[in-house]
């Protein structure tokens, strides 16, 4: 476990990384002080993998199992309004998704892994750009799994309390697609609306059809979302708007139920659009498929969290996240495990992430320092007294 000394120390790190927030493919300075943390250790690693990532390597037995834990470095662009002491210095940016917290969890895995080495070895990978910018293929495509068994990795999750570890076995987040819906209509005086074709309106209707997919043409028993959070229309208040910009997202749990939606936007926005007389484009893009959690990953990171935390704080999820991860990628080459660390206190109102109030207990680095250091010896363990690769 971790002493109140490095606790100290980690919670100096991610503050740091707190103070200068830095967005995807940007982390530079983000690298650089995990690079001098990593050195401290005299822990192998490099710099600029995938562009801005950083990889490092702890090799005790070359011949073992090769156990890879992976961290998120990127911040958004959110303006931060916690007033915290250590609030973000960088105007338009903040650590809103609490990938800082993160990056100490797996500095303070190296420090135990390196005090207490596994038969195996570690591959630390903290990579760019996990939010929407897919990260995690870039490292990927960088060669960071190349001999690596297994990988595991996590987020800090606010519905949880600190001093629990959430899991579930098979699919633990959803498919996340964005659309983009461009009517174009005719612009016109909005006192003669009969001359024009109000693209507003078309706008509106389109987004109020939208919610009946969902409720009448999704199977109920399957978790599926269609938001739209931007409607742009429109530069005038007597001026009928000739074009309007709808953006949204669509979260489903399953590759059919997904097609269905995508489907089902279409018509919506081609039958309203025709009724209307306006023109429409529709655009779907695909965003990061579901983490799907392995079956030996979700019980080797069971076990650790039962050994970190005890029986009590491990929480079996019933439900996939309808957020998305790009730790889904590494998922799509070997097996593994993603898990959520509790990290709400009961002093703290719940605040979500992405919100520019969201702040962390950090109690939450200790138990995710130690879930690693254990997890990394515990799949050593399994994966040890086996010549084949899982
Ligand atoms: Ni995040």
């Amino acid at each position: 476990m971790i002493n109140d000394g490095t606790f100290e120390y980690l919670c100096h790190i991610r503050r740091k990384i707190h103070q200068w927030p830095e967005p995807a493919f940007q982390e530079a300075k983000t690298a650089e002080t995990v690079s001098v943390a990593l050195s401290r250790l005299s822990i192998w690693h490099k710099t600029g993998v995938g562009k801005t990532g950083v990889v490092a390597r702890l090799e005790t037995t070359p011949s073992g199992p090769t156990i890879a834990i992976r961290a998120d470095m990127d911040a958004l662009p959110v303006e931060e309004k916690t007033g915290l002491p250590f609030s973000s210095r960088v105007s338009g940016y903040m650590h809103a998704c609490g990938h800082d917290g993160h990056i100490a969890m797996l500095i303070g895995a190296a420090m135990l892994l390196k005090e207490s080495p596994p038969e195996g070895n570690v591959v630390f990978i903290f990579q760019p750009a996990e939010e929407g910018g897919g990260g995690a293929r870039a490292m990927i495509e960088a060669g960071v799994l190349d001999g690596v068994d297994m990988i595991f990795g996590g987020h800090i999750d606010m519905h949880f309390p600190v001093g629990s570890i959430a899991i579930r076995q098979y699919m633990d987040t959803s498919y996340t697609d964005s659309l983009e819906i461009r009517i174009i209509g005719k612009g016109g005086h909005a006192a003669r609306p009969h001359e024009t074709v109000d693209a507003v309106v078309v706008g509106a209707q389109i987004v109020t059809l939208l919610q009946s997919i969902v409720s009448r043409s999704v199977d109920p028993l399957n978790p599926t979302v269609v938001s739209i959070g931007s409607f742009h229309a429109g530069t005038a208040y007597n001026a009928i708007a000739d074009e309007a910009v709808l953006r949204g997202t669509i979260r489903c749990t399953d590759k059919r139920t997904r097609d269905i939606v995508i489907e089902k936007i279409k018509k919506t926005a081609a039958s309203v659009s025709s009724l209307h007389g306006a023109d429409v484009y529709v655009s779907i893009h695909e965003g990061y498929p579901p983490v799907m959690n392995h079956p030996e990953g979700y019980r080797i990171a069971k076990e650790a969290a039962k050994e970190v935390i005890g029986e009590d704080g491990v929480i079996i999820l019933t439900q996939p996240s309808m957020g998305g991860e790009d730790f889904a990628y590494y998922l799509e080459h070997i097996p593994g495990c993603f898990v959520r660390f509790g990290a709400h206190n009961s002093l703290h109102k719940f605040v979500p992430t992405h919100s520019s109030n969201f702040d962390f207990d950090e109690e939450v680095i200790r138990v995710g320092a130690a879930f690693y250091a254990e997890v990394v010896k515990k799949a050593v363990e399994v994966l040890k007294h086996r010549n084949v690769r899982v």
